[in-house]
């Protein structure tokens, strides 16, 4: 065979960076911060090490750390004092998310400010909306909340949230907060929707950081099988007509197909890293299985190359400092 096919010509050690196509990029990476209006100083999350339950009153200088590192964008999660099966708390006017925006809007002007819109961290029974008997089951009842789910959009961008990102997995629920956002002069508020969310086993570091476990069954009802591709672009088809600026693809890493097929779509799409993707790499890391840094650069790496445009992840402040080392 002549001319020789050569690709590995391209892997020339200095010649590498030359020919990378994809790069993590830190303006790009979104810290998700969980904020305990029952606490007065941080808390560990023990299955998350490194990650804290903040208080309000930490959040000024942690908004200020991680601007400086030059992480633009944070995800709030709150954790109220009161829950209960209407999960009044998620839209007052001084509850807990509500606040943090304020405290961090004023510490950090220019901070992209993110909140996670759904019901399950302010429900007795921690499912992500209103509960009801439908039929043969208790299930979440999808149109009754919808009204829930704008209301908090609402209360979040009165108080200053540059992006709402409804993450209930409820039909319409785009459509009907853009509809009420636009209507309560918030036009310019992004809406970032969960919109390929799956009903993942790696997400139970996180209820443990939020309090947002389930009384009873499971997300099954309204979020995602994982054996299901198909059924998730047509979440994010769906959303993406609602109205969505932005789609997400929830986990990432072992959805990869699904971020590549939802990228098409044409709209800027989030990858989010969960809990049990962090805590994982985390548990290997400790026990000295795997090099943490090489694993976790090389798992953020495949979520740009299969097509993430931002990158949720609680690696995010760590990243970031691995960079500044390079
Ligand atoms: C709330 C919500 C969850 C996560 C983000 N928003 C939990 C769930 O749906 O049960 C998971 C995030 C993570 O695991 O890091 N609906
Ligand atoms: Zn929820």
């Amino acid at each position: 065979m002549f001319p020789r096919t050569r690709l590995r010509r391209l892997r020339r050690r200095n010649l590498q960076p030359l020919f990378r196509e994809s790069r993590i990029v830190r303006e790009q990476l979104i810290a998700p911060l969980f904020v305990d209006e029952n606490l007065s100083e941080k808390k560990p999350v023990l299955s998350m090490p490194g990650v804290y339950r903040y208080a309000v009153g930490d959040l000024p200088e942690v908004a200020v750390r991680l601007h400086q590192l030059g992480i633009r964008s944070v995800l709030l999660f709150g954790i109220p004092k009161e829950k209960s099966s209407g999960a009044e708390s998620a839209y007052a006017d001084d509850g807990v998310v509500q606040r943090s925006i304020q405290i961090i809007r004023l510490a950090v002007p220019d901070i992209v400010i993110c909140t996670d819109v759904c019901a399950c961290e302010y429900t007795t029974h921690g499912h992500c909306g209103i509960v009801g008997e439908p039929s043969q089951e208790q299930d979440v009842i999808n149109d009754l909340s919808l009204d829930l789910m704008a209301a908090i959009a609402v209360s979040h961008a009165k108080a200053g949230a540059d992006i709402i990102a409804p993450s209930c997995m409820m039909d319409g629920v785009v459509f009907w907060t853009r509809a009420a956002l636009d209507e309560a002069g918030y036009d310019d508020v992004l809406i970032l929707s969960y919109s390929s969310k799956f009903a993942s086993a790696l997400y139970s570091p996180f209820r443990e950081a939020a309090d947002s476990g389930y009384q009873f069954g499971d997300r099954t009802t309204y979020q995602l099988s994982s054996a299901n591709a198909q059924e998730a672009f047509r979440e994010s088809q769906f959303d993406a007509e609602e109205g969505a600026d932005l789609l997400m693809v929830k986990p990432a890493g072992l959805y990869l197909d699904v971020l590549a097929k939802v990228k098409m779509l044409g709209l800027p799409v989030a990858a989010y890293q969960v809990s049990g993707e962090y805590a994982m790499i985390k548990a290997a890391a400790e026990k000295g299985w795997i090099d943490e840094r090489a694993v976790v650069l090389e798992s953020l790496s495949c979520l740009r190359r299969a097509g993430a445009d931002l990158i949720i992840t609680y690696f995010a402040e760590q990243v970031v400092g691995w960079m500044d080392e390079e």
